[in-house]
Formats: C-alpha cells, structure tokens, sequence
C-alpha cells in the first residue's frame, strides 16, 4: 500500500495532510525516514508517525439494540439498516453476526471478524440463541415437550434441533434455539398454529443485551463478552 494511503487509513489524518506531514520527515518505515508519499510499503512495515505507532486498528465487536423498522443488511433500498445506527469509521468491513428479521429487536452481534463471526453463527457450534416471545394465541403447556422434541416446520423433511421452551405467562414464552433457520421462531411457532406477534432476542451464548441500551443503542463489547464464545 501507498504510504500515504497507509498513513490516512490508520491515523485519522487527511490524505493531503499525510502527504504534508510525510514530505515534512515526520514519518519513519522500519526505522527509516521516508519523505516519498508514494512510496509503497510492505504490509510487514512498522510505520511511526511524530513518535507514535500507526497500524490498522484490531478487530470491533459491538452489541446493538436492534430497534424495529431495521434491517441487518449492508444496504437495502427500502429501509435502514443497523449500520446507520453506528459511529463508526469503515462501516463497510463490518457484518451482522446473526440476524434479525426488520420486525424483531433486540440482541445484534456486529463485528470485522470474520473468524469469530463464523463461530457465532455456524450450525455445528450450536450456540444458543434465547428469545421473548409474544404470541397472538395461548401457549399449550404441553408445547414444552413438543419443542423439546424438535419441530417439524412446514416444508422441512427434518424436525428442528431440541429447543427449551419456558412458559413466563399464557401469551409469552422464553425459547432458547441451538440453530438458526430463516425465519426459524415464526416458523415454529406458525407449525404449532399459533403466530409471533413480537420478538425480542435477550442473548446469545454468553452474551446478554446489556439493559442500559436503549433500542438504537450500541456499545462495544468486552475482551470477557468477546472471549465467552469460545467457552463450552
Ligand atoms: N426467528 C425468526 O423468526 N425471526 C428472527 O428475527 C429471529 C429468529
């Protein structure tokens, strides 16, 4: 890369003001001042400016409190999307960890890590995702054991993988998943002729919606939060 773009892409300075600050002898390349703002560098080299260290910032992980009316896209030509929901440079390197339908809120795990991403989503790491759910009929108790059981969803040969299912209220239930089919919960829900009139994802594996963001609301995980996904 250009050691100016280097420079501008992880410095926080202007393209032009690399440029100066580069011709000006501030900036040493392994140790070297170099005053050529073309100069293209190895993806080895260690670049100092005025003293500092610059280097690409380390992976982001962050929570979000998924607001309804959302989608977890990139873009979308209809409606927002999570990410206008973050301040943050380079929006582009950062995917959705597991997504959400534009109608559900709650828990949404962002990050560039593509390797931790994979180990949140990936079907044969079984994380659990536990979700609130309110239905539009009364819950059967013995749906428990149906769930339990694994649910056969219309147009799948396969029951669903064991899910627990926690009855808080006639209408409301808390339901923990170890997969995560498109549309999964309505889905199961609808094969028990019952319907999702709201749901709200509270955590996935070890990672809780922390309570003090509001809906629209992120913060950046913690290295214990980031790290809990890789225990058990
Ligand atoms: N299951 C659904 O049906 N929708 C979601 O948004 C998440 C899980």
């Amino acid at each position: 890369m250009r050691l100016d773009k280097y420079l501008s892409n992880f410095s926080g300075l202007s393209r032009k003001e690399a440029r100066q600050v580069i011709k000006q002898g501030d900036v040493l390349v392994d140790g070297d001042m170099i005053t050529d703002p073309t100069c293209n560098i190895a993806d080895t080299a260690q670049v100092q400016w005025a003293g500092m260290k610059v280097a690409p910032a380390g992976p982001r992980y962050f929570m979000l409190n998924k607001p309804v009316g959302y989608v977890c896209a990139n873009r979308d030509s209809q409606h927002p999307t999570v990410f206008e929901l973050l301040q943050e440079d380079d929006i582009e390197s950062l995917q959705v960890a597991g997504r959400l339908d534009i109608d559900t809120t709650g828990l949404v795990l962002i990050t560039d890590d593509g390797q931790w991403n994979h180990r949140v989503t990936s079907p044969k790491t079984r994380k659990a995702k536990i979700y609130r759910v309110q239905l539009a009929e009364p819950i059967d108790p013995s749906a428990s054991a149906q769930f339990a059981q694994g649910i056969l969803l219309r147009s799948e040969k396969k029951r669903s993988r064991p899910a627990e299912l926690e009855i808080l209220a006639p209408r409301q239930v808390r339901l923990t998943l170890h997969e995560g089919k498109y549309h999964q919960v309505k889905r199961m829900f609808a094969a028990l002729n019952n319907h999702v009139e709201q749901l709200h994802r509270e955590r996935i594996a070890g990672i809780v919606l922390d309570e003090d963001l509001a809906p629209g609301e992120y913060r950046a995980l913690t290295a214990a939060e980031i790290m809990s996904i890789d225990d058990d």
